[in-house]
């Protein structure tokens, strides 16, 4: 059986997506089959397993001949749940530093189903608490909080953009993407409507362009190599932007957000599903949003 873990109130995104759904328990839906993409689902139990017990030390023995480090997703029998942790080795916070390696040892997923039933899987896709992604934050420099979700997507999911690499950020201000950008070495066109902040826009190898993005055109700005966005618009105009992009050669490489106002529009989801090589994830740090990348040149 394999759990998948819904991201802070996607439940309903995430039930829409998987196949043989066998039940659900809080945010927690467990299937039968094979490991399935998903787009909404924050965790992933890859080897689930039921197992009932009748007291707290037979429940934290279970768990500690099935791996060695653990941590809890609760969504009842709190206390009971607290008292099974207590019992286990003690888990140490997991904090990130931006582009720093990933914690290596691997770390175990439980909960209870009731109060004597486990459900516990040894192996999770990601090796954090419920896939909660934590990084040392800059709190002095960037201008917003909108860099942690692409300090996560480049710190965790492997895509990374070289020194001297030329890149551009649709919808860039305040700047906290620009500036990630920019600190990774790559010259930055940075275009909004709204002005950059000040110590962000005085930094060097960016070019800002004060502009409505939707009007400009690939040649406008020729060549290259990333493609970034975090623009607030309606879904389908930003896969214009992409497919005019796409179409136009000049750039291989794209990452954006796709941006849901009210209710997540799953058509347009699909269309950028199509897009080949594309990757859609809702990232920790996104909110009614998901991240889409596309890779498709070596570095
Ligand atoms: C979520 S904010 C971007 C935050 C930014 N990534 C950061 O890290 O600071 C979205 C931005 O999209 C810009 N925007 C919305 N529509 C736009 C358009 N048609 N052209 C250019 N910028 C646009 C807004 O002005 C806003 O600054």
């Amino acid at each position: 059986m394999i759990a998948y873990l819904a991201a802070d109130s996607f439940l309903p995104e995430l039930k829409a997506e998987l196949k043989n759904i066998r039940s659900v328990h809080g945010n927690l839906v467990l299937t039968d089959g094979p490991l399935q993409s998903s787009v909404w689902a924050q965790h992933i139990w890859l080897n689930a397993k039921i197992e009932s017990f009748e007291s707290i030390s037979q429940a934290a023995k279970i768990l500690k001949s099935a791996g060695k480090l653990w941590s809890l997703y609760s969504f009842e029998n709190h206390r009971r749940a607290e008292l099974i942790q207590e019992n286990l080795p003690k888990l140490r916070p997991r904090i990130l530093e931006f582009l720093g390696p990933l914690p290596q040892d691997p770390l175990g997923s439980w909960t209870l189903l009731d109060k004597n039933t486990l459900l516990y899987s040894a192996e999770t896709n990601l090796p954090f608490p419920n896939g909660e992604i934590e990084f040392h934050e800059n709190k002095e420099i960037p201008p917003s909080r909108a860099y942690l979700k692409l300090w996560e997507l480049l710190t965790v999911y492997g895509v990374r953009p070289e020194k001297g690499q030329r890149v551009v950020d649709f919808g860039s201000c305040p700047g906290g993407w620009t500036w990630v950008l920019q600190q990774m070495g790559c010259d930055v066109v940075s275009i909004d409507r709204a002005p950059l902040d000040t110590k962000i826009a005085a930094l060097p190898r960016i070019e800002f362009i004060k502009t409505n993005a939707f009007s400009l055109k690939p040649q406008d700005i020729g060549v290259i190599d990333w493609f970034f966005s975090d623009i607030i618009c309606y879904p389908e105009k930003l896969l214009e932007l992409v497919r005019g992009w796409q179409e136009s050669g000049l750039c291989k490489n794209f990452v954006c957000t796709i941006k849901f106002q009210g209710k997540t529009d799953f058509e347009t989801l699909a269309e950028f599903q199509k897009l080949e090589g594309a990757k859609i994830q809702h990232l920790y740090h996104n909110k009614h949003e998901v991240t889409v990348w596309i890779k498709t040149s070596s570095p």
